[in-house]
Order: C-alpha cells, then structure tokens, then sequence
C-alpha cells in the first residue's frame, strides 16, 4: 500500500478579481511510497502548491480522495485530522514568514509536541528540542533565540526541525530552498536527504526548478496548469523526457551539458491562463510545437509509456524524433 494516494482530486477557484474559474488542480492522481521522494515540477502557476494544500488539508478537494497510511484526510473530522497531522507536516518556502517572529525557537520547535504529544512533559520536551536542533545542524542554545536573529538558512532548519519533531511519516516540502543562496540551498538539500535516510521520510518536493529536485527524488511528476502531463523515476523522465513540456522544463538544464544530443525544445508564448483552460483537449495544445488536431478534440488521459513511467501525450512515442526530424529540416525550436 502506497503511503500517500492521491485519486482524481480537483481544485477549482474564483480567479481573484476577475470572472471565471481557475482550474488549480484538474483530476490528479499520484501516490508516494513509504521513504520516497516524489518530486512535482512546473511552472509558477500550475497548481504545485494547491496540490500541496490539499494533501496536507488545508484546503478541501472539490472531488477525489486523499489517502494517507490508508485513510481518505477527506473524511475525518477536525480531531481525527489533527492526530493525522503529526504524521503529516510540512516545511514552505520563506522560513521566516512561516515562523512567529516573537516565538523562540525553542517554543516554535517545542509547539508541535504540545499539541500532538501532550503525555510529554516539560523537562521531556526540552531534551526532546534539543536533540531536533542538533540533528538538523543547529546548536542547542539556538533554542533561546527568535527567528530574526538566525540567517535565512538556520531558520529553514528551524523549520524542518518543527517539521520532524514529531516523527511524520511524509512531508510535503514546498520549494523550501527557493528563497535561500545558492551555498546555503545545497546544505539544505543534503540535510533534507540525510534526514530522509535516518527517519524514513517520504517528501513531496515542490520545485520549480528540475535541478533542484534532481538529485534528491526517486520520481517525478510534471504538472502544468492543473495537470499531471509526465511522471515516472527521474533517471528515466530526464535521460528520455517524453512529453514536450518535460522535454522544454529540461531545455535550459541541458543547454548547460556539452554532451547532451537531445534537441531542445521551447515552447509558444508563456504559461496560459488556468481560467481559459478548456475541457477537453491538451493543456499544451496552445503552446506545443508538437501539436495536431487530435490533441484539440478529446481529454489526453496519463497512459503508460514504459513501466511506471506514464505520459499524457499522444504523440509521446515520437518525440524524440520529431524533433529531431523538425531541427534537421531547419525549424528552430530553441
Ligand atoms: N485562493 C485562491 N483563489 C484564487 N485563485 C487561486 C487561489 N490559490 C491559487 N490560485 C490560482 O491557482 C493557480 C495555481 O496556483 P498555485 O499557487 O497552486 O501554483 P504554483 O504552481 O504553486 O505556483 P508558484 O510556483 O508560483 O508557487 C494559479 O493560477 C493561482 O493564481
Ligand atoms: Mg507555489
């Protein structure tokens, strides 16, 4: 049994200020594994973080279930939720918005125990504290300094240690090295991977960025305006992308490689609007190179490629020479 599931969960909203309805999140199915990372990549606006909210229920799904170490997150009731959520944390992307900023951080770090552990008591707590700030790179006397007083990367790992403290079963990581230098974003990544491997955490790792996650996930899925369009094992989805959006998110990374041979891939015009997307047809349509009229008249389902690696590409077995044919005859996509 996987430890996450995610069946056909929908998000729409009133666009803010506007008419119409933003498709968020469009009939996603995912699951991850107990210890694994799944990566979930796109561009701002895809959905990435509603699809994040609505795992760790923050927001409520319009459709579809949420299933976590067996149990749909939709059903239960406040309480019941709540003894789910020690199990089920998360870590955002500006520490310091996501941490009080007249708390210690011996108090944000303790605060997760209070509400899930009340058995522990003070003097439990404390040592509990500060073993959590040592494992992630802090000194115990951090414990009795505000956030303001701690770099960008110190109060990331005050975030993570409020996330692990009470020992989750997955975490939902939400671009959590974006906002940090280049230096301190490897140290938090090695930190989130040896955390991992100590504790047996499952991550959903948010990112917009491919090379960020790469190193770090055992699979990844593809999201664009709503929808899930590629997901399969990194080493398989990067060595031989297979959808034209994975294959234009990885363009820039491979212009970077000398010994790269795949064509590059740019798409038409930017990110369309998640209110003009249509029912029926690819999300891409508008924006891929690739495109026929058949990706206009009927839903483009995800459909295994090759084992477990699935595709929401009807042209996905050509890709590759597709455009190696296009470039050759002198069309430029890049
Ligand atoms: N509460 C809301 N009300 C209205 N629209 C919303 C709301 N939350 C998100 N959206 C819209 O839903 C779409 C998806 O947003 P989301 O924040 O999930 O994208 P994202 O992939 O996380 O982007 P980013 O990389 O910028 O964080 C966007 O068009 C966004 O404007
Ligand atoms: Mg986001």
């Amino acid at each position: 049994m996987a430890l996450l599931e995610l069946e056909g969960i929908s998000k729409q909203f009133h666009a803010r200020g506007g008419k119409g309805i933003v498709r968020a999140v469009n009939d996603v199915s995912l699951s991850i594994d107990a210890g694994e990372t799944v990566a979930l990549i796109g561009e701002s606006g895809s959905g990435k973080s509603t699809l994040g909210r609505l795992v760790l229920r923050l927001l409520e799904p319009d459709q579809g279930a949420v299933r976590f170490e067996g149990i749909d997150l939709t059903k239960l009731n406040t309480k019941e939720m709540r003894e789910v959520r020690a199990r089920l944390q998360v870590v955002f992307q500006e520490p310091f918005e996501s941490l009080n900023p007249r708390m210690s951080v011996g108090d944000i770090v303790s605060e997760p125990l209070i509400i899930h552990n009340r058995a522990m008591n003070s003097s439990e707590r404390e040592i509990r504290v500060r073993e959590t700030l040592e494992r992630v790179g802090l000194r115990p006397d951090s414990a009795t300094r505000l956030p303001g007083q701690l770099s960008g990367g110190q109060q990331q790992r005050v975030g993570i240690a409020r996330a692990i403290i009470t020992n989750p079963s997955l975490i939902v990581l939400d671009e959590p090295t974006s906002s940090l230098d280049l230096s301190v974003r490897a140290q938090i990544l090695t930190l989130l991977a040896d955390l991992q491997r100590e504790l047996g955490l499952a991550y959903l790792f948010i990112s917009h960025d491919i090379s960020t996650v790469e190193y770090v996930s055992q699979r990844i899925a593809v999201m664009y305006l709503g929808e899930i369009l590629e997901t399969g094992p990194v080493t398989d989805v990067i060595k031989d992308p297979r959808h034209p959006y994975t294959r234009a998110l990885l363009s820039s990374r491979l212009s970077t490689d000398p010994n790269e041979s795949l064509p590059r891939l740019r798409l038409i015009g930017d990110i369309g609007s998640p209110t003009d997307v249509r029912e029926i047809g690819c999300v891409l349509a508008p924006r891929c190179p690739m495109v026929i009229d058949a990706c206009r008249d009927r839903k483009i389902e995800l459909e295994p490629f090759a084992p477990h690696h699935d595709v929401a590409c009807i042209r996905a077995a050509e890709t590759s020479d597709a455009l190696l044919a296009s470039s050759s005859s002198g069309i430029e996509y890049n």
